[in-house]
């Protein structure tokens, strides 16, 4: 079916689509809009008969060989046309205001707590900097324990993982991961091992008086699209090849096999990982070793370069928030007097969106 709108866009809309989204109350319960049928219900050679604009302007479909006729309100069509409309880029580098060092004139999205725990409309400023530059930073979070839990409890949910739904971020005797010593941190996303890896880290500084200990930001989408214009073989040789990280201790043995840039079906990046330290064997064919290794090189020199990193202190009672698919966090040595304690958490991207996609409908509305 073709619709030719009065603007002068055009719909060519296939048959088999058409019948599978009518919204006929046959077709979708009416009370949650969910589908009621499966599509190997639907005939195989499904035609449609005839098409007409009935008294009200809604869109009839007369389907063969079931006779049945699915009634469409135009705005339906024109919003669900999948050759005038994309849908759920949310993910994608596309969808994403990629940054380096100097691309914060205006400078980094800090957000005052007190506003974003009572106004909607700076939860929507903080949730939208998440989706398009992948974190942001609260200041004047209360540095009680366990803070960081009640932040996510407003935004989403909490990820619980072997680290407890919480963990401290201190110096600590016979530590189990180099986060819990004073050394620095190369870049790196968090928990490559786990599958699925969690998509939003929170770090909640609660006391620093050590000097050094200043956290790093990288885009890590960023970073995946200059090694693409670097070096477009480097590039696929990462997302085509597929490694295993893993982690061990007393109590845990946690592993996946993942590339190190995932890219959809349009060869969009939507997710990087990277983290020297938790890398386990590299099982690699011989034939594709050696250029695995140059684009893994190429890519670790990317990461570190000046250029594409952010460095900030989090001072007492800072909470970042960052998207741990895209955005790559370090930090630097800190020294071993004073005191730097953080608690850190995991949550996840889809509770943190669900909730501004309802802010962003809301506003709409009003
Ligand atoms: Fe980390």
């Amino acid at each position: 079916m073709v619709i030719d709108w009065s603007d002068g866009n055009k719909s060519s809309l296939y048959s088999l689509w058409l019948r599978d989204h009518c919204q006929m109350p046959e077709s979708r319960n009416l009370d949650n809009g969910q589908r009621l049928f499966s599509v190997k219900d639907l005939p195989s050679n499904i035609t449609i008969e005839k098409a007409y604009k009935d008294a009200e302007g809604n869109v009839c479909v007369m389907f063969q060989p079931e006779n049945h006729l699915s009634v469409f309100c135009q705005k339906w069509l024109r919003e669900n046309c999948y050759e005038l409309n994309s849908h759920f880029e949310d993910r994608s580098e596309k969808s994403k205001k990629l940054w380096k060092k100097d691309s914060f004139d205006n400078g980094l999205p800090f957000i005052s707590y007190d506003l974003m725990h009572s106004d909607d409309t700076s939860k929507v400023l903080a949730l939208r900097s998440l989706r398009e530059y992948g974190f942001f930073v609260l200041n004047d979070v209360p540095t009680q324990d366990g803070q960081v839990l009640k932040v996510i409890s407003e935004l989403g949910f909490t990820r619980e993982t072997n680290y407890g739904a919480l963990f401290e971020v201190r110096t600590e005797v016979n530590p189990n991961n180099l986060a819990f010593t004073n050394l620095g941190l190369g870049s790196h996303t968090d928990n490559p091992y786990r599958d699925p890896v969690p998509t939003v880290q929170l770090l909640h500084c609660l006391e620093s008086s050590t000097e050094g200990g200043e956290s790093i930001l990288v885009d890590g989408f960023k970073a995946a699209s200059i090694l693409r214009e670097e070096s477009q073989e480097n590039f696929l040789s990462l997302a085509n090849t597929w490694i295993n990280y893993r982690f061990s201790d007393s109590k845990t043995e946690l592993r996946s096999r993942v590339p190190m840039i995932d890219l959809n079906d349009k060869k969009e990046v939507i997710k990087v990982r990277y983290n020297n330290r938790s890398i386990d064997t590299i099982n690699v064919p011989q034939d594709k070793m050696r250029s695995f290794y140059k684009a893994y090189r190429h890519w670790s020199e990317i990461i570190e370069r000046d250029e594409l990193k952010i460095q900030f202190k989090l001072s007492e009672g800072d909470l970042m928030l960052f998207d741990n698919t895209r955005v790559m966090h370090a930090r630097t040595e800190f020294s071993k007097s004073g005191k730097r304690h953080l608690q850190g958490a995991y949550s996840d991207l889809d509770g943190l969106y669900s909730l501004l996609n309802r802010l962003e409908m809301k506003n709409n509305n009003d």
